[in-house]
């Protein structure tokens, strides 16, 4: 018996940190996605290999551990996300555990809540049950709260469903856009890994330095994600461009840029871009630039500092293979 599940990265195009405090955000899935491998083996082991990431080890749900094989204590933190899905949806079998990883870790794209959803899916499956959408959504949501301490669904909703998705805690709502605007966004990385459940927590902890300025700022980034949706629905390639300026610079206020962050967001602006900021959780990880008709121009401008690539929207989720 084998059992495969594919689920995509993500990229906040507006929104991220405050998604965590209720606000709006707008993100897409994008065409980089974790492929998780499930077969039965003889004992009652579950081994798990990552050669991406040059990881392996045991996972030992009755002692809620991760036993490493080879890879670093750094790249342990995949596998925890692992652990915590199986133990949501376990029934008692071994398995071995084959992941492949196109999403880049730590960069902002979603590899923790790709893995956690195609985890989720491909061992349900495995194990004889349907998981629907809903409720591979809500488990994998429930994994990067208790791994991260704070998260919003926004990472895991983007993995599950794919598409664009305008997401409202606040309405409760999770809006797929139909979007006629096209969509060029360039990627740049830095390998230098933003920590996701610390930058959360400095943001927290910046509000209850500066409660009235920092809720004005959250307050700003709803409104811009509320234009950026009409923007997007109207076509309006330019003000969408601003409005993703306008971001960064209010992500730069929460505190969660770095310098060389900086320097790629107006590289890729001087390149041509339209619009560019830090996406997902930032201190270190990746920017992108949205580049109608340029980009190659970004592309190469970016690849000056680390590496850039194109990231394509996918309008597929979770997928059984
Ligand atoms: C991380 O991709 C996005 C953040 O808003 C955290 C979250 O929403 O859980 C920084």
């Amino acid at each position: 018996m084998q059992v495969t599940a594919s689920a995509p990265g993500k990229i906040i195009l507006f929104g991220e940190h405050a998604v965590v405090y209720g606000k709006p955000a707008i993100a897409v899935a994008v065409d980089r996605r974790a492929y998780v491998t499930v077969q039965n083996r003889e004992d009652e082991q579950i081994y798990v290999e990552v050669p991406d990431l040059e990881v392996s080890g045991y996972l030992n749900l009755e002692e809620n551990e991760v036993k490493l094989e080879t890879g670093d204590k750094t790249k342990k933190g995949i596998l925890i996300y692992m652990l915590k899905s199986i133990e949501r949806i376990h029934a008692g079998s071994g398995m071995n555990i084959h992941v492949d990883l196109n999403v880049p870790i730590g960069a902002g794209l979603g590899s923790s809540a790709a893995i956690t959803v195609a985890t989720i899916a491909a061992v349900s499956k495995f194990n004889g049950k349907n998981l629907s959408l809903e409720e591979t959504a809500r488990k994998a949501h429930e994994v990067e709260l208790e791994v991260q301490g704070a998260a919003s669904p926004i990472d895991t909703t983007l993995s599950t469903y794919g598409g664009i998705i305008y997401l409202s805690k606040n309405a409760d709502a999770l809006v797929p856009l139909e979007v006629n605007m096209e969509m060029p966004l360039v990627v740049g990385y830095t390998s230098k890994r933003g920590n996701t459940g610390e930058l959360v927590e400095s943001v927290r902890k910046r509000r209850e330095n500066y409660p009235d300025a920092l809720n004005l700022i959250l307050d700003s980034v709803e409104a811009l994600t509320n234009n950026a949706k009409e923007a997007i629905l109207q076509n309006d390639e330019k003000r969408f461009g601003e409005l993703m300026n306008i971001n960064h610079g209010l992500l730069d206020a929460m505190g969660v840029n770095t310098a060389e962050l900086s320097r790629m967001v107006y590289a890729a602006r001087e390149a041509g871009a339209k619009g560019s900021k830090i996406t997902g959780a930032g201190g270190g990880g990746s920017i992108i630039a949205y580049c109608p008709g340029k980009t190659e121009e970004v592309m190469e401008e970016l690849n000056t500092f680390e590496k850039a690539f194109n990231a394509n929207v996918s309008e597929e989720g979770v997928k059984i293979h």
